[in-house]
């Protein structure tokens, strides 16, 4: 049971029940730090995340939508207001398209947000489906993917996005054509929307050849990436015309330390949390890299994760990460 002060989710026990209040985050996070969510809830329904959403904008609380965490910071402070988890089963549907039909024939498969990522490209794989081969190796939800646009050398998820069903904060809900996401590299522009579905458009091709182009793409990732430590991806973007984990790897980086926070010596954009680590010996790293990037190349690093609660450190520019708050 929640309190009842300053509880902007009181009077309805349904919304109660899918609420908990101080939720540490760094348990829901692929870095494996950061402090507690001051709410978070695990929504039943669509109708019970309309009501979480109009409810935050009446209290002028910030609303985030956590995935995986695959691709964020969160501050050993955590953050105010409501995080919200779609990982019920209403919000991980996959609908796939007739077993049977024409090799090249164009199909569409329906994810919803809180789908697992890894799970709907191997299935697709196992269905004969291309597309999704591409997404090898990038852990998170598809509601993350979409937001991040996530991707690599292989392709991106914009690639086969026809469209994306998402809920503005009053509760309404709407479809977004691919032409009008905004779309571009690690970025959309859907703005202050939750995602609820993509619609994908994918093609009917040889189960056995799109196995060996994800295994392809899975080995180069294997072979060049730290996946087997709690990391957040890379952490900035490419800049134009330059690798960003090339730079640092020049700046002679590879393996420097704060505190538990490490940058990986199998790739110089990915920097590692270790035992005792902390977001700030992260945050304070990353301005280390940034500073010495820009004084050995005169080239400003952008971050490519999300920063929830962090105070800006070292040059590491601060989002809020949160919707509602504008
Ligand atoms: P989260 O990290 O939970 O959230 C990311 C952002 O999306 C946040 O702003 C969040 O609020 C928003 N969001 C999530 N769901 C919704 C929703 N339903 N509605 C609205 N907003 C939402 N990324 C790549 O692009 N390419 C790679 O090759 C790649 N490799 C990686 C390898 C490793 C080992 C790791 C740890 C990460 C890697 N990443 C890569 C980063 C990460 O996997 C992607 O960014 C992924 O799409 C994040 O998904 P998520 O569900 O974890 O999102
Ligand atoms: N390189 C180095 N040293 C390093 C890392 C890379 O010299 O420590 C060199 C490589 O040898 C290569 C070049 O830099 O010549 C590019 O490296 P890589 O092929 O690994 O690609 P990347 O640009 O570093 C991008 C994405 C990855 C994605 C891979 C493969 C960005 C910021 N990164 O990496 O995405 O997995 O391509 O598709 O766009 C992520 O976004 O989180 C992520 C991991």
């Amino acid at each position: 049971m929640t309190e009842r002060c300053d509880n902007p989710f009181a009077g309805d026990p349904a919304l109660e029940a899918v609420l908990s209040q101080h939720e540490p985050l760094a348990a829901h996070t692929w870095f494996g730090l950061g402090g507690p969510a001051r709410w978070m809830a695990r929504p039943q329904d669509i109708e019970q995340l309309a009501e979480l959403t109009r409810r935050c904008v009446r209290a002028g609380l910030p609303l985030r939508v956590l995935g995986q965490g695959a691709n964020l910071l969160v501050g050993d402070d955590g953050v105010d207001g409501l995080v919200v988890r779609l990982d019920r089963p209403v919000f991980k549907r996959i609908e796939w398209p007739a077993p049977e039909g024409p090799q090249g024939e164009e199909v569409t498969v329906r994810a919803a947000a809180g789908a697992d990522l890894g799970r709907l490209t191997l299935e697709a794989v196992r269905r004969g489906l291309a597309g999704l081969e591409c997404m090898a190796g990038i852990p998170g939800t598809v509601g993350g993917a979409v937001r991040m646009n996530a991707g690599g050398r292989f392709g991106q998820i914009s690639d086969v996005i026809r469209s994306v069903r998402v809920m503005h904060r009053d509760g309404r809900q709407g479809v977004v054509p691919r032409e009008e996401a905004g779309f571009a590299y690690r970025r959309s522009g859907l703005g202050d929307v939750l995602i609820l579905e993509a619609e994908l458009a994918l093609r009917r091709d040889d189960p056995r050849r799109l196995h060996e182009r994800y295994r392809a793409v899975w080995e180069v990732k294997r072979r060049t990436q730290p996946l087997r430590e709690n990391s957040a991806g890379c952490v900035f973007k490419n800049p134009p015309g330059h690798s960003a984990g090339a730079l640092i790897d020049r700046a002679g980086l590879k393996g420097r330390k704060v505190g538990g926070a490490c940058v990986a010596r199998e790739h110089a954009n990915f920097i590692v949390a270790r035992e005792g680590a902390t977001a700030s010996d992260v945050l304070e790293l990353i301005g280390q890299i940034r500073d010495e990037v820009s004084d050995r190349f005169g080239v400003d690093l952008e971050l490519e994760i999300e920063l929830w609660g962090c105070r800006s450190s070292g040059g590491a520019r601060a989002g809020t990460g949160a919707v509602g708050t504008a």
